[in-house]
C-alpha cells in the first residue's frame, strides 16, 4: 500500500480538540484505496511547516481519529488524588520496591483505578518506567498474595474468574507475561492496572467511566467514546500521576499494550505527548494495521463482535473503510517525533504484521518532515530481529501473546532511544 494524496474539500475544519460536528458525513468523503498522506490537511492544503504541522493539523487529526472512529474523550479531570494503600520495599527479594496506589478523579462515585508500580531499588536517578493495562487484574501480574483483587466486573474467561469476579486462583498467572522482575532487572519500573476498573470489556454503557461524563439524563451520542479510548484515558489519568512520583523520570514514560490494549497504548500515546515512546504489542485492527488491509481482522468484523469499542460512527464505515480520512499511520503520526515500535508475532495473521509495516512505511514521510529519522528497513525484517530505527518494526517466531522476547526487543528498543537507566 503506497501513501496517495486524498482531497476533501467538504467540511469546516475544526482546529481545537474539541469536538467538530461539522466534518462531513461519510458519503461524502472520498473513497481512497491507498493509504491517505497526512502531510495533507482536511482540506487538501499541504503542511508546509513545522508549526501547521503542530498548530492545526495535530489537532485537526486527533478531531478526525475521535470522530469518526474512537469517539471523543473528555478532557483531563482538574486534579487526582493518589493513595498508597500498600508498599513492600522488598520485593523480588529487596531489588524492588512495589506499590499499590488508588488514583481517583473525576466526578463523585466514579471509578478509581488501581495501580502496581514497582520500581527498582538500586539506581542512582529516577527510573524510566514502562506503563500499560492488563487483561484480568494486577493480582496476575505478580506471584504475591498480597495484592488486591480486582473489585470489578471479570470477563468468564480471565483465569479463576468466578461468577465474574476475580478470585485468588487468578494469581501470578500473568508472570510470565509482564516480565516484571526482568524489567526491574534491566532498570525499568513497571506501572499497570486493570482495564475492567476504568470500564469493564462488554457492550454496556450503564457502567465503567462513561455514565459519568453524561450530563444527567443525557443519553450516549454517536460520538461519544468507546471503551477503548475509556482505557486510552485511563492510561493518561495514570501519567497524571506518574509525573509527580519522583521515583520515575518524567521523561521516559513508556506506552505499552497487547492486543486491544495494544489499541489502547496506541491511542493514549498519540494523544498524549508525555508518553515518550509507544510500543503496541500485535495491536492488529483499530491499533496498528491498516483499516483498509484485506489480511487479518477487518472493521466490519471488528465492530460486529467488539461494538462497544469504537463510536457509532465507525461502524458506518464497515463496508467501506476506502472512505475513512485517515489510517492508522495517522495515529503512528501523531506520535512524531517520539519513538515507535510495532511488534508482532509471525502466527498472528489476525493482527496483520506485514500491513502494520506499510502502516510504519506510511508514517514515514511525516516523521521525515519533521526531521526525526524514521523507518530505515525497507523491507520486514527476519523473525527475531529487532529494526530499530525511531519507527521501529520488530515479529518473532510464535503466536499472539506478550513473551520474555518480546519485553527483551521492548527493553533494547528502550535503552537504544531513550538512554540504557
Ligand atoms: C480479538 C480481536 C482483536 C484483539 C484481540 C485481543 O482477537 O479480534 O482485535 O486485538 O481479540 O485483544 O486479544
Amino acid at each position: 500500500m503506497r501513501a496517495v494524496a486524498v482531497c476533501v474539500l467538504a467540511g469546516a475544519l475544526c482546529m481545537a480538540d474539541a469536538r467538530a460536528e461539522s466534518f462531513p458525513e461519510v458519503d461524502q468523503l472520498p473513497a481512497a484505496a491507498e493509504l491517505p498522506d497526512m502531510l495533507l490537511m482536511f482540506n487538501g492544503e499541504r503542511v508546509a511547516t513545522r508549526e501547521q504541522w503542530v498548530q492545526k493539523r495535530r489537532p485537526e487529526l486527533k478531531a478526525l481519529f475521535q470522530h469518526y472512529m474512537y469517539g471523543y474523550m473528555p478532557p483531563a479531570p482538574d486534579k487526582i488524588a493518589a493513595k498508597v494503600e500498600r508498599e513492600d520495599k522488598k520485593c523480588f527479594g529487596g531489588k524492588a520496591t512495589r506499590k499499590e496506589l488508588t488514583i481517583s478523579f473525576g466526578p463523585a462515585g466514579a471509578p478509581v483505578i488501581n495501580l502496581l508500580l514497582v520500581v527498582p531499588n538500586e539506581r542512582q536517578k529516577p527510573a524510566p518506567v514502562v506503563v500499560g493495562p492488563n487483561f484480568n487484574g494486577n493480582h496476575e501480574v505478580l506471584n504475591d498474595p498480597t495484592i488486591a483483587l480486582p473489585q470489578a466486573w471479570m470477563p468468564p474467561s480471565a483465569p479463576g474468574a468466578k461468577n465474574n469476579r476475580a478470585t485468588d486462583e487468578g494469581r501470578g498467572k500473568e508472570v510470565d507475561v509482564w516480565n516484571v522482575e526482568f524489567a526491574v532487572g534491566r532498570g525499568y519500573a513497571v506501572a499497570t492496572f486493570y482495564c475492567g476498573d476504568i470500564d469493564p470489556d462488554k457492550n454496556d454503557f450503564a457502567d465503567g467511566i462513561h455514565p459519568f461524563y453524561l450530563k444527567e439524563g443525557q443519553k450516549r451520542g454517536p460520538r461519544d467514546w468507546g471503551a477503548i479510548a475509556a482505557w486510552a484515558w485511563g492510561m493518561q489519568r495514570v501519567v497524571d500521576y506518574l509525573v509527580t512520583d519522583g521515583d520515575i523520570d518524567k521523561a521516559r514514560i513508556i506506552a505499552v499494550g497487547h492486543s486491544r490494549l495494544g489499541k489502547t497504548a496506541m491511542l493514549a500515546a498519540a494523544f498524549d505527548e508525555r508518553f515518550a515512546m509507544v510500543i503496541p504489542l500485535q495491536a492488529g485492527c483499530g491499533g496498528t494495521a491498516p483499516s483498509r488491509g484485506k489480511i487479518g481482522e477487518s472493521v466490519k468484523r471488528i465492530n460486529t463482535v467488539f461494538p462497544h469499542w469504537f463510536d457509532d460512527e465507525f461502524k458506518k464505515f464497515n463496508d467501506r473503510p476506502e472512505r475513512l480520512p485517515f489510517d492508522q499511520h495517522g495515529l503512528v503520526a501523531l506520535m512524531a517525533p517520539r519513538p515507535v515500535l510495532f511488534s508482532n508475532a509471525v502466527e498472528d495473521s489476525w493482527a496483520n504484521p506485514a500491513g502494520q509495516f506499510e502502516v510504519l512505511q506510511a508514517a514515514d514521510p511525516v516523521y521525515r518532515f519533521l526531521g526525526a529519522g524514521g523507518l530505515e528497513a525497507k523491507a520486514m525484517p527476519e523473525p527475531g530481529k529487532l529494526v530499530d530505527s525511531t519507527l521501529g518494526y520488530f515479529i518473532r517466531p510464535g503466536k499472539h501473546s506478550m513473551t520474555r522476547e518480546d519485553w527483551t526487543a521492548f527493553l533494547a528498543f528502550a535503552d537504544k532511544h531513550l538512554g540504557k537507566p
